[in-house]
């Protein structure tokens, strides 16, 4: 039997084993299994063994272990080096790799799925969390100003000295400014909510985004997928801007973790979109 796992604490919310064991039956990988699994951080170094040892064949990391997993690993995506942030684990040759597919995944999300064209954008990055930096890599090379706000200052502070050293190499300027919690920048052409407010139902982000109204070329896209419509969303379609939640960032990441571990490019079709409602 090829397992495969996702981990993580908490990890009873995780939809991942739904999406691929149903491409595993779709594609009638009829001998291998997804499942979860709650672990600690002193887990991590047995179960990269276990992909040594040939035990489990792939997995994927979730809260809060995408940066903890890293000192395991033999070698890392071009991704997760900028990111400092692994989401998918697989054995290539006799080393253990470690991949961040948030960061294409939410690429690809805005890049088919939306209408939006992300050059020369100002973009709105609320929350520094865990997957806060695979957002935010996507923008730097195109974006004209970044402006980051957390809860906890020093973490979007944290975020930003990681950033410009990506926009050194880059040969770009500086493009990224912390601004306070609480305090908004001018109005910005995508607001994106990296924060976990909105995962439990009527959780609100305490901003009042009212010189939006009317503005329908703004993106308001929060990365939540379950609820399906913030309050950050709601109140965005009520204003009259755009709106997009995480769902397919959340199947993007999955479809190339799954073709990592298979080779096989696994089809999102409304099937599988449908699991995630
Ligand atoms: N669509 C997808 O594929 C996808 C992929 C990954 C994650 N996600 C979603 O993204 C969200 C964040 O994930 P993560 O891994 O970055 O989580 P995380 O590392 O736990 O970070 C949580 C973030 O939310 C902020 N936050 C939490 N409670 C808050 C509150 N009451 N007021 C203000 N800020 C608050 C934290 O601020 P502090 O730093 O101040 O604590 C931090 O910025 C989750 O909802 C997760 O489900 C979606």
């Amino acid at each position: 039997m090829k397992k495969y796992l996702v981990i993580g604490n908490p990890i009873g919310h995780s939809l991942s084993p739904s999406i691929h064991n149903h491409w595993m039956k779709k594609y009638r990988l009829i001998d291998s299994i997804y499942e979860k699994r709650k672990v600690e951080k002193e887990d991590l170094g047995s179960i990269v063994n276990e992909i040594r040892n040939e035990k489990i064949k792939g997995v994927n990391v979730t809260v809060p272990f995408k940066k903890e997993i890293i000192p395991f690993l033999d070698c890392l995506d071009g991704a997760a080096e900028c990111t400092h942030s692994v989401n998918t684990l697989c054995k290539v040759n006799n080393e253990v790799w470690g991949y961040n597919t948030d960061t294409p995944g939410f690429r690809t999300s805005l890049t088919k799925d939306s209408s939006i064209d992300v050059r020369n954008k100002n973009i709105f990055i609320l929350g520094a969390g865990g997957v806060t930096s695979s957002i935010l890599e996507i923008f730097l090379d195109v974006a004209n100003k970044i402006y980051i706000t957390n809860r906890t200052k020093e973490k979007a502070q944290e975020l930003k000295k990681l950033a410009d050293i990506s926009l050194t190499l880059m040969g770009r300027k500086k493009i990224i400014e912390v601004i306070n919690w609480g305090e908004k920048p001018q109005v910005c052409d995508i607001v994106i909510n990296t924060t976990s407010v909105g995962l439990a139902k009527g959780e609100s982000l305490d901003l009042d985004f009212k010189d939006y109204e009317n503005n329908n070329n703004a993106l308001f896209y929060d990365i939540i997928y379950n609820p399906k419509e913030t309050n950050f969303l709601k109140d965005a379609k009520l204003r009259g801007n755009k709106t997009m939640n995480g769902k397919m960032m959340f199947l993007w990441q999955a479809k190339i973790a799954f073709h990592i571990w298979t080779n096989i490019c696994p089809e999102i079709d409304d099937e599988v979109i449908k699991l995630l409602d």
